[in-house]
């Protein structure tokens, strides 16, 4: 953890022994409200759409909790997403009996996106699910050109960025 962040939580913890978490949020209140500021700059979006989660698992798990999952919905995703988002997957297939669909590997590594854009076209997925940067391997995925696929079809599009937001640049 970078020492001005864990600088910044000791403190804060440490005011909230002291006076109490409500007074503290309060007596913070600047900061606190200016961190979706930054946080909407740095993701070139707006505050409004930002939804602060204390982990990437939980961040990922709600998002997918807002999508109303019917039996015989798709998901699209691919053979290197997070091995928690795809156990959550098996989860919806068990609850509501959604299909799990996964986009072909190149030889070399990396999703084929010929085969994304045809099970795009053959599957109508609800969901496309894709990992930007899968946790130990140094694969980047194209997430901008599945984000161009999905722009024009009927379907969510949930990119896990955990690893590289604020590690590479886009
Ligand atoms: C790509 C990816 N997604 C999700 C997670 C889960 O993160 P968290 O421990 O914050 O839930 C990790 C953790 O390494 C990850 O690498």
């Amino acid at each position: 953890m970078p020492q001005p962040v864990l600088e910044a939580m000791q403190n804060h913890l440490q005011l909230e022994a002291e006076i109490g978490g409500y007074e503290a949020a309060a007596a913070r209140k600047e900061e606190l409200d200016a961190f979706y500021q930054q946080l909407a700059a740095f993701l070139h979006t707006q505050p409004h759409q930002i939804a602060y989660a204390h982990q990437a698992t939980q961040a990922f798990n709600t998002a997918l909790s807002s999508i109303p999952f019917r039996d015989g919905d798709v998901i699209l995703t691919t053979y290197d997403d997070y091995v928690s988002n795809q156990i959550a997957f098996m989860q919806l297939k068990t609850r509501f009996g959604v299909a799990i669909q996964h986009a072909a590997n190149l030889p070399g590594g990396g999703v084929d996106l010929e085969d994304f854009e045809r099970k795009l076209r053959q599957y109508a997925p609800k969901l496309v699910a894709v990992t930007h940067i899968p946790t130990n391997s140094g694969l980047i995925q194209p997430v901008e050109t599945i984000g161009q696929l999905c722009a024009p079809l009927d379907c969510w599009y949930l990119v896990d960025a955990c690893q590289s937001a604020g590690q590479v640049a886009y």
